[in-house]
């Protein structure tokens, strides 16, 4: 879907909701998710254990987010502009199949908050879709999701995300993963563990560029290991677009993380 890919120049524009769009993301939310595909009662059975890597939806998926990729398998989720305000953050992607072998052609629809804790809901900002490329891998370059809500509902910052293979032949995946201060698992704070069993193999392990950051690192994460050559080679390429495309931006990647899913074969019809 080439002709729908956003440019570099662009990075991602800004595209509203319409409001049947609105509608009919809201009225699955209020019911479907909520009451069937989220309840608690049934979440594990229908969705918990068809996947270690399962997760929530939550109420806030928006249908039809545009494709964000710049070039196979590599996505920019925001402006130059919050790119600014909030630093540089890559994460990566890998989808394999049960056997390890790498899955390309799964479509990933990833939405998350900007720094602050909010989603947007009357544009696609921070939402997108793109495809892992031919080695099962994709990157997504946007900003880190911040803690939302307070006292006994906190959460902590997450994307969401969606898995769907192309060629039908894995089972779909709803996912999230956390990202907290300084990778430290005893910091999420989050009010669906009071709904589902906590998911510790779903907090993102992040790491910082120190050097990228007046050598701070960012958020409190470990500074990247100077032997994962191949990580420090793909954080050159975007730092390398982004001077190419906002060269008075002066801005490079600061943290990202990784993390490496994997899809289980369909199911039968009953989910046996
Ligand atoms: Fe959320």
């Amino acid at each position: 879907m080439a002709e729908s890919r956003s440019t570099l120049t662009e990075f991602a524009p800004h595209v509203p909701t319409s409001f049947p769009i609105r509608a009919v993301s809201a009225l699955r939310s209020a019911i479907w998710v909520t009451f069937i595909q989220d309840n608690p009662l049934t979440w594990w059975w229908q969705q918990g254990r068809r996947n270690y890597r399962a997760d929530m939806e939550g109420p806030l998926y928006v249908y039809g987010a545009p494709n964000r990729e710049i070039e196979p398998g590599k996505a920019v989720l925001t402006t130059i502009d919050e790119l600014k305000a909030s630093s540089p953050f890559l994460l990566q992607i890998s989808v394999r199949s049960p056997k390890g072998d790498p899955l390309p052609n799964v479509e990933i629809d990833l939405w998350h908050a900007t720094s602050n804790g909010i989603y947007s809901y009357y544009s696609y900002d921070r939402r997108g879709r793109f495809t892992t490329d031919a080695n099962g891998n994709a990157e997504v370059l946007t900003v880190r999701p911040g803690d939302y809500g307070a006292g006994g509902v906190m959460r902590t910052g997450h994307f969401h995300l969606m898995l769907h293979d192309a060629e039908r032949k894995y089972d779909n995946l709803t996912s999230q993963l956390y990202v907290c201060k300084g990778n430290d698992p005893s910091l999420v704070h989050d009010f669906l563990d009071y709904l589902r069993a906590q998911r510790p193999q779903n907090v993102l392990h992040a790491w910082s560029v120190p050097d990228s950051n007046g050598g701070e690192q960012f958020y409190d994460f470990q500074e990247l290991p100077a032997n994962d050559v191949a990580t420090q080679e793909r954080i050159k390429w975007w730092n390398d677009k982004l001077a190419e495309k906002a060269a008075d931006a002066g801005l490079q990647v600061v943290a990202g993380g990784h993390t490496e899913f994997t899809l289980n074969v369909k199911p039968g019809v009953f989910g046996f």
